[in-house]
C-alpha cells in the first residue's frame, strides 16, 4: 500500500509513534509490559492511536520501539492459532477484536537500541519515508487528545501557513514546569479567533516565573521534513536526551513557520497512574457493555471512601 502523497486527504501518509521510552513512572508494571499496550478498558492506548492515525488518512504507522518492546508489534499482527480457536468456538465478536488492529493501518517497525530521547526516536523515522513525503504527523501513544481529530484541524492550518503545526493545551499554573511551553507572536484576527497561535519560542519545562504562557505541547505534532535536519544540528539538552523542543525551537530560529492549534477538549496522560486510571475510568463509563456496571461500582466506591 504505498499510495502518493497526494492521494492522502490530508497530505500526511506517514504518522511517527515513538514507543520506547522505559515508562519509568509506570514501574513495576512496565517492568514486563510496555506502557503502551496497557488496556484503554479492553484495548491497548496504542491500538486508539492507530485508529486515529487511519481517521488522519495515513497508510503508514512507523512505530519506533526499543529491543525489549517488540510485544507492541505482535499487537498488529495475526495470531492463527488464537483466531483459529475462536473461530471454531464461534466467538465471531472476540474474533473481530482480536483481528481490528491489524486491519487499520500498515505497520512499520523502527528500532531505537537505547532511549537518548524523544527528539532521537523520532528522527529515526526518516529511514522509513517515501520522498513524496514533506510532512510527518507524531502522535505520542500515552498521551490521548479528545475528541479525537485535532490533527485534521492542524493540516488545515499546515495548508494556510506551512511549515510545521503543533497541539497547544491551556495549562494551570502549577503545571507549567511539566510541560513544553510556547512563546507566542502576532497572528491575524480570524485565526485567533479560530484558536490559532503563531510561536516564536518554546522552552522545556521552565519555572512558573520564566514561563512565556501557559499553553503547553501535547502529544501531537504535525512536522516539516526540515526536523530531520534540525535533529541532527541540536546537541542533547535536559536529561542528556535530545529533545524533540530543541529541534522545533532551532527551525523557529531560523523563521520555520510554526502554529498551534489550542485544544479546547480533554487529554489524558497514560503514562502515569494518575493519569491512566481517570482515563479508563472516562472510557469505562461511556463503554456500551461496561458502562452502567463500572458506574456503579464507581459510585460505591466513592461513597464508601468519602464516608470513610
Ligand atoms: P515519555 O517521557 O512520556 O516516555 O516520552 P518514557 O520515557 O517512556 O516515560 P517515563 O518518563 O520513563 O515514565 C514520550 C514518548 O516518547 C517515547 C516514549 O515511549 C513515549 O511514548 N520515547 C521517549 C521514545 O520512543 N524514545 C525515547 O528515547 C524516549
Amino acid at each position: 500500500m504505498n499510495l502518493p502523497i497526494s492521494e492522502h486527504i490530508n497530505a500526511v501518509k506517514t504518522v511517527v509513534v515513538p514507543a520506547a521510552g522505559m515508562g519509568t513512572r509506570f514501574l513495576p508494571a512496565t517492568k514486563t509490559v510496555p506502557k503502551e499496550l496497557l488496556p484503554v478498558v479492553d484495548t491497548p492506548g496504542i491500538e486508539l492511536i492507530a485508529k486515529e492515525a487511519a481517521d488522519l488518512g495515513a497508510t503508514r504507522m512507523a512505530i519506533i520501539t526499543a529491543p525489549n518492546k517488540q510485544g507492541i508489534l505482535k499487537h498488529f499482527d495475526s495470531f492463527p492459532e488464537l483466531e483459529a480457536t475462536l473461530e471454531a468456538r464461534g466467538k465471531t465478536g472476540q474474533l473481530e477484536k482480536v483481528r481490528a488492529a491489524g486491519k487499520l493501518i500498515n505497520t512499520v517497525p523502527v528500532e531505537q537500541d537505547q532511549p537518548l530521547g524523544l527528539g532521537h526516536a523520532v528522527g529515526l523515522a526518516e529511514a522509513v519515508l517515501d520522498d513524496d513525503e514533506d510532512v510527518i504527523a507524531v502522535m505520542l501513544p500515552d498521551d490521548l487528545v479528545l475528541p479525537f481529530g485535532v490533527t485534521e484541524r492542524m493540516a488545515e492550518v499546515r495548508a494556510k501557513f506551512g511549515g510545521s503545526v503543533l497541539a497547544a493545551i491551556e495549562v494551570a499554573e502549577d503545571e507549567v514546569s511539566n510541560y513544553g511551553i510556547f512563546e507566542l507572536g502576532d497572528i491575524d484576527a480570524e485565526s485567533e479567533k479560530e484558536g490559532i497561535r503563531r510561536v516564536v519560542g518554546m522552552v522545556e519545562k521552565p519555572a512558573l516565573a520564566d514561563a512565556p504562557s501557559h499553553l503547553a505541547a501535547t502529544g501531537r505534532y504535525l512536522l516539516d521534513r526540515a526536523i530531520f535536519d534540525a535533529l541532527r544540528r541540536i546537541a542533547p539538552g535536559a536529561g542528556g536526551e535530545l529533545q524533540l523542543t530543541d529541534a522545533i525551537a532551532l527551525l523557529i530560529s531560523e523563521g520555520h513557520p510554526v502554529h498551534i492549534v489550542i485544544h479546547e477538549g480533554k487529554r489524558h496522560d497514560l503514562g502515569n497512574p494518575a493519569g491512566y486510571i481517570p482515563a479508563v475510568l472516562y472510557f469505562g463509563l461511556r463503554h456500551e457493555e461496561y458502562g452502567p456496571h463500572i458506574l456503579r461500582a464507581a459510585k460505591e466506591i466513592l461513597a464508601e471512601f468519602e464516608a470513610e
